[in-house]
């Protein structure tokens, strides 16, 4: 039962519902609330003692998160390099160490108005396709994904940030899609080994964007045969902060110009760019 409609008590209420369950709670109660309500942080603070429509929506909203759903996909939000991006399930919540590999990308494209192609292997919501497009006026991305439910949402927020004209959708595995001549890969793909055992908020993020099979390591080590197949110049990849030692003994007898890794806000190994 609610205590009462005003503002500042369904905000003590949804609080000590969250408390046990998530770390922030009284920060994601007030989230949960400006969502239900459609108002701006402003509004939260200038009007406690205002009613709360419909309290008992948003105290079903706040048993969902209670029960480890993660509040993205309650709320269909998520911020990423200060942008804001739609996001439902069925696509991976981008986390913010991947706007590290966006920096190292960018790092590596000298000419920023250069006329290049870009591929992306599982584009998932579209956040790094649609972030490279923004930061490269003139590149051509090619975003693959296995899952038509994730490109369903890349293709809602490529329309959003209005890049729909230099970022294309191709359902399919790796670069199985792409004919093209690329100047430069990227991909965050899954990298998680199959027996990892998962925090329950994970459950609700589709598997096949997590595990990247038995050891983890499978589908990046797939990317690297078709970087060296191809002789694709450039490729950035996300991975595991275990992996480094595995990616460099795989790529240890193969032709190459340079390997650099790079870390995440943690300090932990993240990910590496292969320039051919
Ligand atoms: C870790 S998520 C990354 C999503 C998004 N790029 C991001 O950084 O938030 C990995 C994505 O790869 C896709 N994927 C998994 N296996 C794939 C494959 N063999 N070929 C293409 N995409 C694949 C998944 O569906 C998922 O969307």
């Amino acid at each position: 039962m609610s205590s009462g409609n005003l503002v500042k008590d369904i905000l003590k209420e949804i609080t000590s519902k969250l408390a046990p369950h998530v770390e922030r709670a009284s920060r994601e109660a007030q989230l949960l609330l400006m969502y239900h309500l459609e108002v701006d942080e402003l509004w939260l603070i200038t009007n406690q003692e205002a009613d709360v429509k419909e309290s008992d929506k948003l105290l079903k909203l706040a048993e969902r998160r209670a029960k480890s759903e993660p509040l993205e996909y309650i709320t269909g939000r998520v911020s990423f390099y200060s942008e804001e991006f739609f996001i439902a399930e069925g696509a991976l919540i981008p986390r913010p160490e991947t706007e590290l590999l966006i920096d190292e990308v960018l790092k590596n494209i000298a000419d920023k108005n250069a006329n290049i192609t870009i591929a992306e292997v599982g584009v998932g919501s579209g956040i790094i396709s649609i972030m490279l497009a923004k930061f490269l006026p003139n590149a051509n991305i090619i975003a693959v994904d296995i899952s038509e439910v994730a490109l369903g949402i890349a293709k809602k927020n490529i329309e959003l940030f209005g890049v729909e004209n230099r970022v294309a959708l191709r359902l399919g595995s790796l670069l199985e899609p792409v004919d093209e001549q690329i100047d430069y890969l990227v991909s965050n793909p899954p990298y998680i080994a199959q027996s990892a055992e998962l925090e329950p908020n994970l459950s609700y993020e589709p598997q096949n964007a997590l595990f990247g099979g038995e050891i983890g390591d499978e589908i990046i080590k797939k990317l690297l045969d078709e970087v060296l197949s191809r002789k694709i110049n450039f490729f950035t990849c996300e991975m595991g902060y275990d992996q480094k030692d595995k990616i460099s003994a795989y790529l240890k007898d193969k032709s190459f110009a340079k390997l650099e890794f790079y870390k995440d806000y943690s300090g932990f190994d993240r990910g590496f760019t292969l320039r051919l």
